[in-house]
């Protein structure tokens, strides 16, 4: 499963993306309302950073206004998949971009129904939301092992990329589900970092080297 970054934040993708474990971004309107500057240039400087697939999501509601809109945001980078909200005017725009050869990433899919109409609309990217089923109170595992077999059984190549993640566990659900991506708050990846055992470790080895005053010089 690779791994993408959800974030809004120039300076959170500057530092995460070090650690080279990211394949791509995804921005959402909230991510970008959350920042300074504009919205263009984060979202161009984020797909910089990951030097990979970068979502950033029309605002229109309406088929014409959202083609429009990812037309206009796969102009700012090589990079930019257009993100679109599920409904019947998104399926259309879906399909209109996909004609047009942009790449969309569905957006607020929650059902396996919902997944089918996005595959067949042709979307590359279903994202399949976690957290906020927790919240309403449904198991998002459940949900997102049906999306992820009915979009395998559909085979129109589409990747299920689970979203609104909200612990690590939501990380290890997805990958053991079969998820193609899940796109990570920076926030959940620090916490995918820690272990106790991990960082006591760490403290150990570094307690008994040091304890060898005449080690201090070693590859030096
Ligand atoms: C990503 O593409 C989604 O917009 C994001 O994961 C939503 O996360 P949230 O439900 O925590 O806002």
């Amino acid at each position: 499963m690779k791994l993408f970054i959800d974030t809004g934040s120039v300076a959170e993708v500057e530092e995460i993306a070090r650690w080279g474990v990211l394949a791509g971004a995804t921005t959402n309107p909230s991510l970008l309302a959350k920042e300074d500057g504009s919205p263009e240039e984060i979202i161009r400087r984020i797909a910089d950073l990951v030097d990979g697939p970068t979502s950033a999501e029309v605002v229109s509601e309406d088929a014409d206004g959202m083609v429009a809109e990812g037309v206009a945001l796969r102009g700012l980078h090589e990079h930019i998949v257009v993100k679109v909200p599920f409904s019947a005017a998104g399926l259309e725009a879906t399909s209109r971009l996909r004609e047009l050869g942009h790449p969309v990433n569905m957006t607020l899919v929650f059902s396996a129904p919902q997944a089918i109409l996005a595959a067949e609309a042709g979307a590359t990217y279903i994202s399949s939301f976690l957290g906020r089923l927790d919240d309403i109170g449904v198991d998002s595992t459940e949900t997102t092992r049906e999306i992820v077999e009915a979009v395998a059984a559909n085979s129109t190549g589409a990747q299920v990329l689970a979203a609104s993640i909200r612990n690590p566990i939501h990380v290890t659900v997805s990958a053991a589900l079969g998820a193609d991506v899940a796109t990570v708050p920076g926030k959940i990846l620090r916490q995918m970092l820690k272990h106790p055992l991990t960082e006591s470790g760490i403290a150990q080895f570094t307690s008994d080297w040091q304890s060898r005053p005449e080690f201090a010089t070693w590859l030096h």
